[in-house]
């Protein structure tokens, strides 16, 4: 049977709002009552946390995309199997700043992998766990780089033309899953993108903002357990 969580990733080229939007959707969610769980990817985990540090911050010039693609896996494994899993079973949203989504547009289509390939490896890995829907935070890479001039990671020091060539992958994976994936302009101002988001979450959303999977464990106890809890 299907967990009764819902898994939303935020996606995008540097610089296009996903860090600032899922920070805003994690509090609209949870000021509406929603158990959220939020997730950095790579990041989170102690092991993901590593990872992230060794894929965008350290001075290593040399790590070729078939072994970035293998590190942002290795990340995500241990991400869906220490935090994701364990909030889907409790019935949580879990908000994830960016996924699998992102090594297919970096690695898949920037480092020039065979994408199917890799999607299927990124897939089997993580054994089919893909998100429910997915936000794509569109814009041009010289608009995002701009707009993150001031920090200067691995990624972001790559060449212009990589940027063009992730942006192109972002847009094909979500032609190729129109169900999936809800593409955003991310040049409009911020307000309106979270207006928009937090409008098509609540619709999608299945028992919108009421369903709380742990609070309806808690109420099976009896009062006095309740209030030992509390
Ligand atoms: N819609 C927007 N219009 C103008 N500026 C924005 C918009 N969204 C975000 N920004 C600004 O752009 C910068 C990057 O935003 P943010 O960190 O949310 O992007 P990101 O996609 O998470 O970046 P990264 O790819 O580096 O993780 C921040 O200074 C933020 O305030
Ligand atoms: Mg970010």
């Amino acid at each position: 049977m299907k967990h009764p969580g819902y898994v939303i990733t935020l996606e995008g080229p540097e610089g296009s709002g996903k860090s600032s939007q899922a920070r805003w959707l994690v509090q609209a969610l949870r000021r509406g009552g929603r158990r959220v769980v939020f997730v950095h990817d790579p990041g989170t985990t102690s092991l993901g946390k590593c990872l992230r540090n060794v894929l965008l911050h350290e001075r290593l010039t040399a790590i070729s995309p078939m072994s970035e693609a293998l590190l942002c896996i290795a990340g995500r494994v241990q991400l869906v199997e220490e935090r994701i899993r364990p909030a889907l079973a409790r019935g949580a949203v879990v908000v994830c700043d960016r996924f699998h989504d992102s090594t297919m547009a970096y690695q898949g289509y920037g480092g020039r992998l065979n994408i199917a390939w890799l999607n299927r490896l990124g897939r089997e890995a993580i054994n089919g766990l893909m998100p429910d829907l997915t936000i794509l935070l569109d814009l041009p890479p010289a608009k995002g780089l701009q707009r993150v001039k001031g920090r200067k990671d691995r990624m972001e020091r790559k060449a212009l033309t990589f940027h063009q060539r992730v942006r192109r992958g972002f847009l094909s994976l979500a032609h190729r899953e129109p169900r999936r994936f809800l593409v955003l302009d991310a040049t409009q101002p911020k307000v309106d993108i979270h207006a928009h988001i937090f409008s098509v979450v609540l619709s999608r959303l299945p028992h919108g903002l009421a369903y709380s999977g742990q609070r309806r464990a808690v109420r099976k106890k009896s009062p006095s357990t309740l209030n030992a809890q509390r």
